[in-house]
């Protein structure tokens, strides 16, 4: 996809279709109103003949226009203007790619109306178009025989009116680095678990880094992770035929000497729930419980597109958690490579228990800041439902900026607190705790019991098991937190 700015009167660009907004009440956008002059008034009699209102994500396409050297103008509803935002901005525009896709159109000029600049100065507008572009125009690399729709036809699309047209582009690149570190997220999530085992992931991992310069791959085998002493990632292992993988990716983009930016991601690639058996239905969901660890792949492939001046290192921590013969057992008590004990009273509280591992090999880098992410527990969904990924830390500051990432993104989380008290839940009479503390807040006792492990280091946790995928009949992985990561190693990078 190519991405430019328009300069000159929309009326004469020569693309295949212009895309202006319309207010919810207060009619034509401001680019519209130039539109409909040169085209004799024809939207303005459509509105006022009541066939089109304006409301949020509406669209119309209308065609053998006159007037304009475009022959097709799309009508987008941006809703109301008191009420235009970043947000509302960006739905709009998706919604007019989604009809775009629909049609044969390949270029198109976007003038839809911006809200205020500080909710979207011309960098931020260059990088939802591409964005959102690119997130609307994803596809599941399903499995289904028979005849495939075509490929979308839209190749090109001008945005404007922009002041920096620099800043503009600079979005652009950024945008569609974020889409596509996005896309990759999710065509791993959305493979079933048959083909995407640890090894499968492993296999990516190094692909990718001999596609890649700055990239660098190594992976653990189970004598290696063995090796390591990590017991509780062992044990979540132990009960299904593939074999663990333990992949350190690295991309070196700063200094030799900068401490690095360590991301972590639960890379549970089937979760049964082991001995502790889930119930059947929405099982198959659980393949989606390696989300983390593909999002550490899309960060690892947007820092090496991006050339970001950073050292980041990916660790992912893949294994299938299976109720097989060997399969450890509630009662069972491991010894982790911190060399903690913990007392493994639920086998499906598996996350935990080879983050943990992964965590205490964060260590070795000496980093600057450790972020993991986890599909991690079902009451992250039930305290903030699937529109905010929670976050945890030992660190304000990295929290802070996790947050404020999440905002710029349009991929929010919320803090939920940690603080001693909780760790009370952990306890054990048999070991040093317990990989479970009860029901009640079982988001924070699961963070609870990784800041065990994190104690120095500057770490915080994203829950994403609400937000990383949907169920229902739009099943499938989301993308996120992707982009929320890609803004915190952005900013970072000072890009
Ligand atoms: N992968 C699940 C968490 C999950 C649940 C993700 C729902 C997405 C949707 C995790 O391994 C798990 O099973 N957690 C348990 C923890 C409990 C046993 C303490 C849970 O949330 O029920
Ligand atoms: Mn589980
Ligand atoms: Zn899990």
């Amino acid at each position: 996809m190519e991405f430019g700015v328009w300069t000159k009167g929309l009326a004469t660009l020569a693309v295949d279709c212009l895309v202006v907004g319309v207010f919810d009440e207060a009619g034509l956008g401001g680019e519209a109103r130039g539109v409909d002059a040169a085209c004799g008034g024809r939207l303005q009699r459509l509105l006022g003949a009541g066939d089109f209102a304006g409301r949020a994500g509406e669209t119309l396409l209308l065609t053998d226009m006159t007037g304009l050297a475009a022959s097709r103008v799309l009508l987008v509803g941006l809703g109301t203007r008191a009420q235009h935002s970043r947000r509302s901005w960006r739905r709009a525009w998706g919604s007019a790619v989604t009809a775009l896709a629909r049609t044969r159109i390949a270029s198109v000029a976007l003038a839809l109306d911006r809200p205020a600049a500080r909710e979207l100065d011309d960098y931020t507008l260059g990088r939802a178009v591409a964005e959102v572009a690119g997130a609307s125009l994803y596809r599941v690399n399903d499995l289904k025989t028979g005849k495939k729709p075509p490929p979308p036809a839209l190749k090109k699309v001008l945005a404007g009116p922009v002041r920096k047209a620099e800043a503009a582009t600079r979005g652009f690149c950024h945008g569609a680095a974020i889409a596509a570190a996005a896309a990759v997220q999710r065509d791993l999530a959305n493979l079933p678990a048959n083909v995407c085992t640890p090894t499968y992931l492993a296999e990516e991992a190094r692909a990718l880094a001999g596609r890649h310069k700055s990239l660098t791959a190594r992976v653990l085998d189970e004598a290696a992770i063995r090796r390591e002493k990590m017991g509780c990632l062992l044990a979540v292992s132990q009960g299904s035929r593939q074999p663990p993988r333990f992949i350190v990716l690295e991309h070196r983009g700063g200094k030799r000497t900068q401490p690095p930016v360590v991301l972590v991601g639960k890379g549970v690639t089937f979760d049964t729930g082991g001995i502790s058996l889930k119930d059947p239905p929405g099982m198959d969901e659980m393949k989606f419980d390696m989300s983390g660890a593909a999002a550490v792949i899309a960060c690892l492939t947007l820092a090496a597109e991006l050339r970001l001046p950073l050292h980041v290192v990916g660790l992912i921590a893949a294994v299938e958690n299976m109720p097989g013969g060997k399969a450890v057992k509630p009662g069972d008590i491991a010894t982790s490579s911190a060399g903690l004990t913990v007392e493994i009273l639920n086998t499906d509280a598996e996350g935990r228990l080879i983050l943990c591992d992964a965590l205490h090999y964060a260590r070795r880098f000496r980093p600057a800041a450790v972020v993991d992410i986890a599909t991690l527990t079902g009451a992250c969904v039930i305290a903030l439902g699937h529109h905010h990924s929670g976050v945890m830390g030992n660190d304000q500051k990295l929290v802070q900026q996790l947050l404020e990432a999440g905002v710029r993104a349009e991929d929010r989380c919320w803090q939920l607190p940690l603080t001693e008290e909780y760790a009370e839940q952990l306890k054990s009479n048999f070991a040093d705790f317990a990989n479970v503390g009860g029901r009640d807040g079982g988001a924070i006792t699961a963070a609870t019991f990784l800041a065990k492990f994190t104690a120095g280091l500057p770490w915080a946790h994203l829950d994403v098991a609400g937000t990383a995928y949907q169920g229902g009949a739009n099943k499938g992985s989301t993308g996120r937190p992707t982009p929320l990561l890609a803004d915190f190693l952005i900013q970072r990078a000072g890009r």
